[in-house]
């Protein structure tokens, strides 16, 4: 049966404007479709449709976290390092666990939860370079109804001896996943996933590039993130001209592409992405944590680079897309020009959707698309119930900065209420 849902209604309309409907109606057909958005009472064209009054309550689309680490969550909010001590003290050793079902299952399981707990209904995730586990984390996905892009990690250099692949291996791995995943449910995707530069080597890269044109799947890597790792990317590929350049002349730059961090660029390796039409998922938090430096994402957007967002657990602490919203906000605010609540909205929500190439089904509340979104309680971030703020950038703007999982009252991914 059909579904009307009355309810203050926020939705991003593009990079700078948000749409409030209030009161607003969102119908979702019985195929979980949204049929109508928008202010006027639909209950006389959907007679049948079953009424839901939400009026005190809110409704959004549901978030797309662009960047995450499945094995890492159990150690988030610990590390006392740097990206490259961080990742030998913590990462590693814990990534390592997953070769055992008996590890990688529950972790997949309390991973997919607590994303949809925290409101996120699309994810783009790297779990290990184990095939096993991979697989488990597709099944555990599969079993959360969440949208997910996943990609077993590839890593056949300078890793540890535990987790390190031979190169054909890792291609084997991985194309065997795809076949088996890719578009399954039409709510399941891959991505190949090289680690980062420093653990690739140039025939991985390469050969991943070709597998990832042959299949048309997505790619996920670490780009530009430390100053240290920069370093030794220079070393290690002599010959290209920026680390931007290792991605680009193994051809790994393409529009489904999608950078993490991104922070220290110059701007010939702007162009470069920009070109390509990859994307970069801004990942404040970690970047933060981890001491990594500031991506001036002002300086992207001018440029006119896609940007979504990332949580990137466990470089991230939180798999709240809240707390990505509030970091952005407040790390631009080093830059003149800060960003704005729209901004970080639209990238945590239809501008990781158009990072995915999903922004025609999900991302936005709009007829057409999958009916994807959260209802939220403003009483739970409202810090004095007698003085409601009727102007949607100030709602917007005390959502992101007060809002958590806990003002989270229901998950709904194609009009299915899933908590
Ligand atoms: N670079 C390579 N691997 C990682 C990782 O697991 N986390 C982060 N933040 N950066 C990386
Ligand atoms: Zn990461």
């Amino acid at each position: 049966m059909g579904q009307i849902f009355k309810a203050q209604i926020l939705t991003p309309k593009n990079q700078k404007t948000v749409l409030f409907y209030d009161p607003g109606y969102l119908v979702v057909s019985d195929e979980g479709k949204i049929e109508f958005v928008g202010t006027k009472n639909p209950r006389q064209k959907y007679k049948n449709y079953r009424f839901h009054d939400h009026s005190d309550l809110i409704i959004c689309p549901g978030f797309i976290d662009t960047h995450n680490h499945l094995p890492q969550y159990a150690f988030a909010g610990i590390g006392d390092f740097s990206l490259l001590p961080w990742l030998k003290k913590y990462t590693f050793p814990r990534e390592t666990q997953f070769k055992s079902e008996k590890t990688a299952r529950p972790a997949a399981n309390n991973f997919f939860t607590s994303l949809l707990k925290n409101g996120t209904t699309t994810t783009l995730t790297y779990v290990t370079t184990h095939f096993s586990a991979t697989n488990i984390a597709f099944e555990e996905a599969k079993k959360a109804k969440i949208r997910a892009i996943i990609g077993k990690v590839m890593m056949d250099s300078f890793s540890p001896s535990a987790l390190q692949e031979k190169t054909e291996k890792s291609l084997q791995d991985s194309l065997e996943l795809i076949e088996k995943w890719h578009g399954h449910d039409r709510r399941l995707f891959y991505a190949l996933t090289p680690r980062f530069a420093l653990t690739c080597s140039s025939k991985l890269l390469e050969k991943i590039a070709t597998l990832a044109k042959e299949k048309d799947v997505y790619i996920q890597t670490h780009l530009s993130e430390n100053l240290e790792e920069l370093k030794l990317v220079k070393k290690r590929f002599p010959k290209a001209k920026s680390y931007t350049d290792v991605y680009y002349r193994a051809g790994l730059l393409t529009p489904k592409t999608i950078l993490a961090h991104c922070i220290h660029l110059s701007n010939p390796e702007l162009t470069l992405i920009k070109k390509a039409g990859a994307s970069i998922s801004h990942c404040p938090s970690s970047n933060r944590f981890l001491m990594s430096g500031q991506m001036p994402a002002r300086k992207y957007l001018t440029a006119s680079t896609q940007l979504s967002l990332g949580t990137d657990v466990a470089g991230g602490y939180s798999l709240s897309m809240f707390n990505e919203m509030r970091e952005a906000l407040e790390t631009s605010k080093s830059y003149i020009n800060p960003l704005k609540p729209e901004e970080v909205f639209y990238m945590a929500t239809l501008g990781g959707a158009k990072a995915l190439s999903m922004h025609k089904i999900t991302g936005s509340l709009e007829p057409g698309k999958e009916a994807d979104f959260l209802i939220i309680d403003p009483l739970k971030f409202t810090p004095d119930p007698n003085t409601k703020y009727q102007n949607p950038t100030q709602i917007l703007s005390q959502m992101i900065y007060r809002g958590s999982e806990f003002a989270i009252k229901n998950v709904f991914i194609a009009g299915k209420k899933l908590n």
